[in-house]
């Protein structure tokens, strides 16, 4: 995860973005990003910053939980640097992954281009981003970034986007949501946690995982620190 420790067919969708250098990475405001430009501004910034933020390598606790798991359509939520996405693809997804930062999805598009994979990108923060509701097997957020609103979107976007039988898998750093505000900016109560998740959960949902565990973390990227999980895993039974 970032030094920071942050942590329909709406969006534009391509598989076909254009990598170059850092500069042409960034799209111009008329690429049909859909969403805050400050949101998009932040993470193009620290993307931006290096060449590469992530490992690289496919989230610990997505290999775990997808291993019992059939493929079919999974949305990958903060996709980033394309990682989970392309491994994602590897293994048979059908794979749609959203992302604000233009950075992050050019690189990743690269990736996936260079594994031959195809892969729908959507430029969008998640609550703009008008997703077909209720169509994804798996809707994958793995230490995602999403900042909490009163009427909890981002978090009723995430559950809106799993197909009935289809499972959201939430992973973030554990302890993250307890920290004291930093004076880098970063305050937990700005964001949205998985326990706020399990709040709105109905009849309609099971709760196959949720727990705190140790971090099969990839080697190398910004969040290499963190040790611990939190993995919330739920169902929606109809
Ligand atoms: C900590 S990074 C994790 C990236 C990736 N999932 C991984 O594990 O490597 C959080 C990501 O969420 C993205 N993001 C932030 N706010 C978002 C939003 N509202 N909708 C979609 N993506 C968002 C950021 O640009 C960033 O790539």
């Amino acid at each position: 995860m970032a030094d920071r420790d942050a942590v329909g067919d709406g969006g534009p969708v391509t598989d076909n973005i254009a990598t170059g250098s850092p500069a042409s990475d960034i799209p111009s405001p008329a690429d049909g990003y859909v969403g805050d430009p400050a949101v998009r501004a932040e993470w193009d910034n620290r993307y931006a910053d290096r060449e590469q933020l992530w490992s690289g390598r496919p989230n610990g606790a997505l290999v775990a939980e997808v291993a019992g798991l059939v493929p079919g359509r999974v949305l990958d939520v903060g996709c980033g640097e394309g990682a989970d996405a392309v491994w994602l693809a590897h293994g048979g997804w059908d794979v749609t992954a959203l992302e604000v930062s233009g950075v992050a999805l050019a690189r990743a598009a690269g990736h996936a281009r260079d594994a031959g994979l195809i892969v729908q990108w959507v430029h969008a923060e998640l609550t703009e981003a008008a997703l077909p509701p209720a169509s994804f097997d798996l809707v994958s957020a793995q230490y995602p970034a999403l900042l909490r609103t009163a009427d909890a979107a981002a978090e009723r976007a995430l559950l809106a986007a799993v197909a009935p039988g289809g499972v959201l898998l939430l992973v973030h750093h554990a302890g993250m949501d307890t920290q004291p505000a930093h004076e880098s900016g970063f305050d937990p109560a700005d964001y949205v946690w998985p326990s706020m998740v399990t709040e709105l959960l109905d009849d309609d949902w099971e709760i196959e995982v949720d727990e705190q565990r140790p971090r099969v973390a990839p080697d190398g990227g910004a969040g290499a620190h963190h040790t611990d999980d939190v993995v919330l895993r739920v169902r929606r039974l109809r």
